[in-house]
């Protein structure tokens, strides 16, 4: 066999957990480290205090500890170009990152590049039209075109943000003014006025090397902090994999107008992409329409597409990096992987940190619990952010497999924690039919 890998892991939240405890299975690993990593991760790796904006940083950690490949977990550092800030670096340019270069990170970092790009491929998504403040007018005229609800889009990163969906058209004025005004500061300098969707949301996986691609399981996530999918959006309460609506059928219509198209419109655009692609689908009476790219892994699905995971995932991240992954697969897990997300109280609004968090005692089998915002103060775990566990679960079906992540969930102490209860339930429903 080769060479063992070092392998540096970027990130600190539940993905993170979830992709350490996967890739620390692979008899292909040598070390893993994390940076910054949590609690939950230095199980499974040693984690190291850089920040991963830090590039600098970064590479000279490379350096000092033969990393043979990066995996970059956020946005946020591919977006600002760590990639490329590898590529033209001769200390470290060898070194394999997982996570597109700048370029390609545009197909999250701007709505409106990911918006032309789909376009141009005939890739299925809302009509739309971006504008700038000094189009304010066009774009009150735009609206009008349109049936509310309203759907308003900052055109660069906003935490998960920015976008607005508003019933009437005087409330869809007002935040269009308040975007221009820099309510997003840069971010939402431009906007993208789209058409909206109705339908049911799934997230799709792909791992792309730029010419091949393997789709990962699907999942669904839940954004709204409250039961019944109300009151504020969250970075996700909770996620179900495999969604019972994804059949074959559903899911060859992704591949052939979405996953394809997205691959050949890379390469004739050419745009270099090594990583996952994350593609936010609404299915709309049985056809699959791109909400929005991502060009990671989702936060909470990757708690439950990991565990439906069984073979290596670091063999196909190897072959991606070395572009060879036409000869990779990976094996699926037929059971559902459920998991429930364990917040602050507060959050999504402002929350306390600092609780001191009592784990559960025992874990049910085949469940895992995946820290996110979780530190260790004074040689105890607290709460360290909003999102604190991913209680993750398989099991035959959505019924046992959330009857182990609540298990999970209700044997977790700490003051003011709240979780959704209704996980998986609409699901149940399309399942049990
Ligand atoms: P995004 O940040 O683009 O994922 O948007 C956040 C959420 O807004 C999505 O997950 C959807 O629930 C919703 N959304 C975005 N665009 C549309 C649309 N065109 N129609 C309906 N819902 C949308
Ligand atoms: N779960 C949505 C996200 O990761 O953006």
């Amino acid at each position: 066999m080769d060479k063992k890998l070092n392998v540096l892991l970027l990130g600190s939240g539940g993905r993170e957990h979830a992709l350490a405890w996967k890739i620390s299975q692979s008899p292909l690993l040598e070390k893993l480290f994390i940076a910054p990593g949590n609690p939950g991760t230095g199980y499974h790796g040693q984690n190291v205090a850089i920040n991963p904006l830090n590039f600098d940083e970064v590479k000279g950690f490379c350096v000092q500890s033969a990393i043979d490949m990066v995996i970059v977990g956020p946005e946020e550092p591919l977006v600002q170009g760590i990639h490329d800030s590898f590529l033209s670096d001769s200390n470290v340019k060898h070194i394999p990152v997982i996570g597109p270069q700048k370029l390609g990170a545009m197909l999250e970092g701007s709505k409106d590049f990911a918006k032309e790009f789909m376009f141009r491929h005939g890739i299925p998504t809302a009509q739309y039209k971006t504008f700038t403040a000094e189009k304010f007018n066009q774009a009150k005229d735009f609206l009008k075109t349109l049936n509310p609800p309203y759907v308003l889009k900052a055109d660069g990163l906003a935490a998960g943000k920015g976008v607005v969906i508003v019933p009437s058209y005087d409330e869809a004025c007002a935040n269009l003014q308040e975007f221009f005004a820099g309510k997003f500061g840069a971010a939402s300098q431009k906007v993208v006025i789209e058409e909206f969707l109705s339908g049911i949301e799934l997230s799709v996986f792909v791992l792309t090397d730029g010419h091949s691609y393997i789709i990962l399981p699907e999942a669904k996530d839940y954004k709204r902090i409250g039961d019944g999918d109300t009151g504020p959006n969250t970075g996700g309460m909770g996620a179900v994999s495999p969604v019972p609506f994804a059949n074959q059928d559903f899911m060859k219509k992704v591949e052939e107008r979405i996953v394809k198209p997205t691959i050949n419109g890379l390469r004739n655009d050419a745009i270099p992409y090594k990583g996952f692609i994350f593609i936010g689908l609404m299915n709309v009476n049985g056809d699959p329409y791109v909400i929005e790219y991502n060009v990671r892994m989702g936060d909470p699905e990757t708690e439950v597409v990991m565990p439906r995971i069984k073979s290596d995932l670091l063999a196909a991240l190897l072959a991606c990096s070395q572009n060879r992954l036409s000869e990779a697969s990976i094996e699926v897990d037929s059971q559902t992987a459920t998991t429930v997300i364990v917040v602050s109280g507060g959050y999504p609004n402002s929350y306390e940190k600092g609780k001191e968090i009592a784990t559960p005692a025992s874990i049910p089998y085949n469940a895992i619990l995946f820290h996110a915002g979780t530190s260790i103060s004074n040689g105890k775990l607290v709460t360290a952010g909003g999102r604190v566990f991913a209680c993750s679960a398989l099991g035959n079906g959505i019924d046992q497999a959330l009857e182990k992540s609540y298990t999970l969930a209700k044997a977790i102490k700490f003051d003011k924690l709240y979780y959704r209860n209704d996980i998986g339930n609409d699901l149940k429903k399309l399942q049990n039919q």
